[in-house]
């Protein structure tokens, strides 16, 4: 994938913090033990080159929608969802993923590369003209939710853009499952580290993504009516 801004140096930073519940621990040490740091961290946006200066959102139909399992990716699909003033949904499913056996169903399913069975979501992708689409990694993998939200409305999806949480790495791995399950290249993607919209520090990146899309969605809507002229 091209990217500008991208491919942020980790940093003692951006080590991974995973939510440390008692029943947990165990996976989670596994996981932490992983150097999650000595792999790259995708942050880029196709759209960013060449932005222009007027942003027009008059006609563009945007939806943020993700997965969240404990908050941290939910929290950045609804910042997304106020910065681009447009509707979010979030792809909920009828198991718990609580505890430790939804910790192992979690770890397994991704592991596996398993969709899972999630709920109909209420909104139609066909009315959108851009769909972002957000996951958390799970075994430097797209989430079983999200994986099946790909699957079932692949047809259906008009362009689409990426974001995901994550411990650290994994974010480039995930993104590229997804572009390979809706066959095409996304316009833009971010990851952003669990830390990072722990400690709030993710609002700027968010900004310039949204910004980045809203430009993106005005310069293809100009040469649209440019061509159609
Ligand atoms: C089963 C499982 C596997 C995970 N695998 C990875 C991984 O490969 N790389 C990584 O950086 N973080 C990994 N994580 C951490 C999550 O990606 C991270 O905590 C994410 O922000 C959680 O998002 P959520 O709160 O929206 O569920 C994993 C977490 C779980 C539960």
């Amino acid at each position: 994938m091209k990217s500008d801004h991208h491919l942020m140096a980790p940093t003692a930073a951006s080590a991974p913090v995973i939510a440390v519940k008692a029943e947990e621990t165990f996976f989670n040490v596994v996981l932490m033990r992983i150097n999650w740091s000595a792999l790259p961290l995708g942050c880029s946006n196709l759209w960013l080159e060449a932005i222009s200066e007027e942003t027009s959102m008059a006609t563009s139909r945007i939806l943020v929608i993700w997965y969240s399992r404990t908050g941290t990716t939910r929290q950045v699909g609804k910042s997304l969802t106020a910065a681009l003033h447009c509707d979010g949904e979030e792809i909920l499913e009828d198991i718990s993923r609580g505890g430790i056996l939804g910790y192992l169903r979690s770890l397994l399913g991704s592991l596996r590369q398993k969709p899972s069975r999630i709920a109909a979501t209420s909104k139609d992708p066909l009315t959108y003209d851009l769909i972002v689409i957000g996951t958390p990694v799970w075994t430097w993998s797209v989430s079983s939710p999200v994986r099946a939200y790909l699957i079932t409305n692949k047809a259906k999806l008009p362009e689409v853009a990426f974001f995901c949480t994550l411990g650290g790495a994994g974010g480039d791995r995930a993104f590229a499952q997804m572009q390979e399950l809706v066959g095409r290249r996304p316009v833009g993607y971010l990851a952003i580290t669990a830390d990072k919209v722990a400690s709030g520090a993710y609002n700027a990146e968010v900004a310039k993504f949204a910004e980045a899309l809203q430009q993106g969605l005005a310069r293809q809507g100009e040469s649209v009516a440019a061509s159609a002229a």
